[in-house]
C-alpha cells in the first residue's frame, strides 16, 4: 500500500466479522479467559488494547518499521527509550532539542546513571571526537526545534557504528516526509500530540523499531510503569492519521509561503525553515527527507515586538504545543525552553526575540492577514501610510508581494517537482525548495478583509510552562 492509503486503511481489521469501518473503542480494562492458562490474545490493557494495537501497526507501517509501542504522550515514550540505555552510559545528544526532552534528560535521567552530552549533531568532527566506550546511545531532532538546525542522520550512523542505539525524534516531520529508521535509525520516536493526531485534542507518544529486543523491552516497560495510550486516545489518533498526509502536504504549502512572507517583513531579523533556498542545511535535508514541513521559527527586531506579536494575534492562537490543525505561535524561551539554562538558550538562538509558528491548515490569507497585522502594531513601520500599506500587502496581495520582493519565485515552467515524488496538488507546486503556489481555491479572497476576532478572553494568569 502506498503512505496516503495506509494513513487512511492501516488500522482497520481485515478479519473483522462486523463490517465496521472504524476501528471500535475497547473500552475494557480486563479481558475474560476462555480457559485455564488460555487467552484470547487479551489480558489486561496495560499490556495490550484491541484499539491500541491497530494503532500501533498503523505507526510501524508508516515509519517502515517492524513495531510500535504507544505511549500517553511523547514525553513517555521518551521516558521509556531512555530505559534501554543502561545506567552508567554517555548519550550524545543535539543541543537544540525541545525543551522537555532536556528537562527529562538532564533531571531524571541523572538519577538513573545516565549521562547526557549535547553538541551539534551535524558536525561529524565533534560527534566522532565525543564517542568513547561508555557512549550507548544518540538522541537527534532533525529539523531541530525551535531552530532548525538539519542533522544529516545517515552520516551519524556512519560516525557513532552500529553498536550505539540512535534514537530520532521526528515528531517535526511525520513520517509522510520523513522515515528515519531508513536512515539508519534504531528508534523513531513520536509526539503523536502533535502531527499524527493532529487536532490538538489528545495527548499521545510513539516509538518505533525494527528490533525485536528494543521492542521487546519497550513492551515490558509499558506493562510496568502503565504508560500504554488508553483506547480512546488510540481512537482519536487512528482518526486523525486517517488525513495525516492531507493535512501535512497542505500545512507545508502554506507554511513555504509564510516563510518567505515572513522574510519580507521589516520586523523580521532571520527565518529559520529549512524550506529556503538560503537555509544552510538545506541540502542534507533535501536528501534525507521529501519536505521542509510546516513549522518556522522566526526572529524579530526585539523582544516588545514578540510580546506585541503573541498579544496582538487573534487569528493564529498563542499556544504552547504544534501540528496541529490551528495554526499557534509559541515563545520558545518562556514557553517550550524555560527549562533551559538561560545561558544556553542565548547561545543556541533561543532569545527573547524568537517566535515559533506552527503553521496549520487554515487558508493561507487569514494566517498572513493576522501575522501581517500583528507585525505592524505601534510606530515601527513609522507612518500611518505605511502601516495601510503593509496591512493592504497582507491582506491582499501577500502572495505576489511575497514572491516578488523576495525574488524566489520561478517561472512557472522551472518548478522543480516535489523530492520522493510522493507529494500532489499544492504541495507539488509549493515544493520545499522555496517554490510558492499558486493561489488556490481555498486562497481564493472570497472572506472579507481582515480575520474574525476568535481571540480568548485574556487569562489573569501567564501561560504554563510545559
Ligand atoms: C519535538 C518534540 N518531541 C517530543 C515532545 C513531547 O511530546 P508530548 O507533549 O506529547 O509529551 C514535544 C512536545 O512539544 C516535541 O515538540
Amino acid at each position: 500500500m502506498k503512505t496516503e492509503s495506509i494513513c487512511v486503511r492501516g488500522a482497520r481489521d481485515l478479519n473483522d466479522r462486523t463490517g465496521a469501518v472504524a476501528v471500535p473503542i475497547y473500552q475494557s480494562a480486563t479481558f475474560a479467559h476462555p480457559g485455564v492458562g488460555a487467552s484470547t490474545g487479551y489480558d489486561y490493557a496495560r499490556v495490550q488494547n484491541p484499539t491500541r494495537e491497530p494503532l500501533e501497526r498503523l505507526v510501524a507501517a508508516l515509519e517502515n518499521g517492524r513495531e510500535c509501542a504507544a505511549f500517553a504522550s511523547g514525553m513517555a515514550a521518551m521516558d521509556a527509550v531512555m530505559w534501554l540505555v543502561p545506567p552508567g552510559s554517555r548519550m550524545l545528544a543535539t543541543s537544540d532539542l525541545y525543551g522537555g526532552s532536556v528537562r527529562l534528560f538532564s533531571e531524571l535521567a541523572g538519577r538513573a546513571g545516565l549521562r547526557v552530552d549535547y553538541l551539534d549533531t551535524n558536525d561529524q568532527k565533534r560527534l566522532a571526537a565525543a564517542m568513547g566506550p561508555d557512549v550507548k546511545a544518540v538522541f537527534v531532532e532533525t529539523p531541530s526545534n525551535p531552530m532548525m538546525n538539519i542533522t544529516d542522520l545517515r552520516a551519524v550512523r556512519k560516525t557513532v557504528g552500529p553498536d550505539v542505539m540512535m534514537v530520532v525524534d521526528n515528531t517535526f516531520l511525520t513520517p509522510i516526509l520523513m522515515r528515519p529508521l531508513e536512515l539508519g535509525a534504531d528508534v523513531v520516536l513520536h509526539s503523536g500530540t502533535k502531527y499524527l493526531g493532529g487536532h490538538n485534542d489528545t495527548l499521545s507518544g510513539f516509538a518505533v523499531t525494527n528490533s525485536q529486543a528494543i521492542a521487546d523491552r519497550l513492551r515490558y516497560i509499558t506493562k510496568t510503569v502503565g504508560t500504554g495510550l488508553s483506547p480512546f486516545d488510540s481512537f482519536l489518533v487512528i482518526r486523525g492519521l486517517k488525513t495525516l498526509h492531507l493535512r501535512v502536504e497542505r500545512a507545508q504549502a502554506t507554511a513555504t509561503e509564510a516563510a518567505l512572507w515572513l522574510r519580507s517583513h521589516p520586523r523580521v531579523r532571520k527565518v529559520f525553515y529549512p524550506g529556503l533556498p538560503d537555509h544552510p542545511g538545506r541540502d542534507v535535508h533535501s536528501a534525507q527527507a521529501s519536505g521542509a514541513g510546516a513549522m518556522i521559527s522566526f526572529e524579530v527586531d526585539s523582544p516588545r515586538t514578540a510580546e506585541k506579536v503573541l498579544e496582538s494575534v487573534r487569528f493564529i492562537l498563542y499556544a504552547e504545543s504544534l501540528g496541529g490543525v490551528e495554526t499557534l505561535v509559541t515563545y520558545p524561551h518562556l514557553q517550550t525552553h524555560s527549562d533551559v539554562p538561560p545561558e544556553k538558550r542565548e547561545e543556541l538562538g533561543i532569545t527573547d526575540r524568537l517566535l515559533r509558528l506552527s503553521v496549520g491548515v487554515e487558508a493561507a490569507e487569514d494566517i498572513l492577514a493576522d501575522l501581517g497585522r500583528a507585525l505592524g502594531w505601534g510606530r515601527g513601520l513609522r507612518t500611518a501610510s505605511a502601516r495601510r500599506a503593509w496591512g493592504r500587502r497582507a491582506r491582499g496581495g501577500a502572495r505576489r508581494w511575497a514572491l516578488r520582493e523576495s525574488g524566489l519565485g520561478l517561472p512557472a515552467g522551472e518548478r522543480p517537482g516535489a523530492v520522493g515524488g510522493r507529494a500532489t496538488g499544492n504541495a507539488r507546486r509549493a515544493n520545499w525548495r522555496g517554490d510558492v503556489p499558486e493561489p488556490g481555491p481555498a486562497c481564493s479572497g472570497t472572506r472579507p478583509p481582515g480575520p474574525p476576532d476568535l481571540r480568548y478572553p485574556p487569562s489573569p494568569q501567564s501561560p504554563g510552562q510545559l
